[in-house]
C-alpha cells in the first residue's frame, strides 16, 4: 500500500490527506474500530465532543503502540460550549477524555451564526494554541461570509475548514476561497454517507479502474486537494478506502464527477443551523 501524503497547514504543521471519521460510530464500538484503522495504517482520527467517543479514541490510540506524536488527532467544540470561558473549559474536557495534554486539530463545529458567538469562540481557540496545547485550530461548517468575518475580525486564518463535500455537493466557490487564504478544505461525509456510490458515472469509473466506487470517490477528493476521513465501522472497507494512493483520474474522469454536483446536503444548512 502506497503511503498517504500529508499537506501543510498554513503554520507549517503538516496533516495526514486522509483519516478516519468516527461519528455516529456507537458507544462501545469506537475502541475497536479506531484499533483497527490505526493497524491498517490510518494515522488521522477525526472525533468531535458530540460523538461521544472522545474517550474510546484516546484509549484504542494509548494501547496501540504507536507513539502519540504519529497519530493526528482533531476534535471539536459543541456548540452549546461556544463562548470564550465555555469553550476553554470544554476544551480541558475533550483533553481529559482523550487522556493528551495536546490535541493536534480544535475547531468550532458549526458557526451558529443566530447565536453569534462564534468571533469569541475563536478568541478561546486562539488562546488554546497560543499555550501549545492545540498544533493547529480551524473551523467547521463556515460558509464565506463567516470565514471573512473571523479574518477581518482576528486577523487569524484558521488552518481548516471541514465542511460537508461530495460529488452531489462539490462547493467549489467555498473551496475557491479556502485556495486564495490559504484554508485547507476538509470533506466530511466524504462518501455522502454511500448515496453516491451507486452513481452511474462512478460505477463505470470504477470498472474501468478495476476500483471500488468507494475509492474512486475518495480519489476524486484527494486529487481535489480536500483532506477526508471517511467512516466505515466494516474491516474491508477500511482497507479499501485507505489504498487510493497508486492510481490516479484522469481530467476528463474528474471533470464526470465535478459535474454530478447538485448542490445536495446530506446535513444541515449552516445558515440555518442553531
Ligand atoms: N464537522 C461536521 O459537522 C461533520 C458532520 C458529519 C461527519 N463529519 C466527519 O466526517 C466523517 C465521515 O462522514 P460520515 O461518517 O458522515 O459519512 P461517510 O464517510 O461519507 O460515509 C460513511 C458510510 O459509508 C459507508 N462506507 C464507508 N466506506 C465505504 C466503502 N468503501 N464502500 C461502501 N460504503 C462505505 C459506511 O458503512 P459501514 O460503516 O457499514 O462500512 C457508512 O455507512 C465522520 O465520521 C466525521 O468524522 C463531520
Amino acid at each position: 500500500m502506497t503511503a498517504v501524503p500529508t499537506i501543510e497547514l498554513n503554520n507549517g504543521v503538516t496533516i495526514p490527506q486522509l483519516g478516519f471519521g468516527v461519528f455516529l460510530v456507537p458507544p462501545g464500538e469506537t475502541e475497536a474500530a479506531v484499533a483497527t484503522a490505526l493497524a491498517t495504517g490510518y494515522r488521522h482520527i477525526d472525533t468531535a465532543k458530540l460523538y461521544e467517543n472522545e474517550d474510546e479514541v484516546g484509549t484504542a490510540i494509548a494501547k496501540s503502540g504507536v507513539p502519540r506524536d504519529e497519530v493526528f488527532v482533531t476534535t471539536k467544540v459543541w456548540n452549546s460550549d461556544q463562548g470564550y470561558d465555555a469553550t476553554l473549559a470544554a476544551f480541558d474536557k475533550s483533553l481529559e477524555r482523550l487522556g493528551f495534554d495536546y490535541v493536534d486539530l480544535y475547531l468550532i463545529h458549526w458557526p451558529l451564526p443566530k447565536v453569534d458567538r462564534y468571533v469569541e469562540t475563536w478568541r478561546a481557540l486562539e488562546k488554546i494554541s497560543g499555550d501549545g496545547r492545540a498544533r493547529a485550530i480551524g473551523v467547521s461548517n463556515f460558509q464565506i461570509a463567516h470565514l471573512q468575518r473571523l479574518i477581518d475580525e482576528t486577523g487569524t486564518v484558521p488552518a481548516v475548514n471541514q465542511v460537508e463535500l461530495h460529488p452531489h455537493l462539490t462547493q467549489a466557490p467555498l473551496r475557491e476561497f479556502h485556495a486564495r487564504h490559504g484554508i485547507v478544505t476538509e470533506a466530511w461525509s466524504p462518501l455522502a454517507q454511500g448515496a453516491v456510490l451507486d452513481d452511474p458515472v462512478i460505477t463505470e469509473i470504477a470498472s474501468a479502474h478495476n476500483r471500488t466506487a468507494g475509492q474512486i470517490v475518495l480519489r476524486w477528493h484527494v486529487e481535489l486537494g480536500n483532506v477526508v476521513f471517511p467512516k466505515s465501522l466494516t474491516p474491508s472497507r477500511i482497507e479499501e478506502n485507505i489504498d487510493i494512493f497508486d492510481f490516479e483520474l484522469s481530467g476528463e474522469e474528474m471533470d464526470r464527477i465535478d459535474a454530478l454536483d447538485r448542490g445536495e446536503r446530506t446535513g444541515p444548512d449552516p445558515d440555518a443551523f442553531g
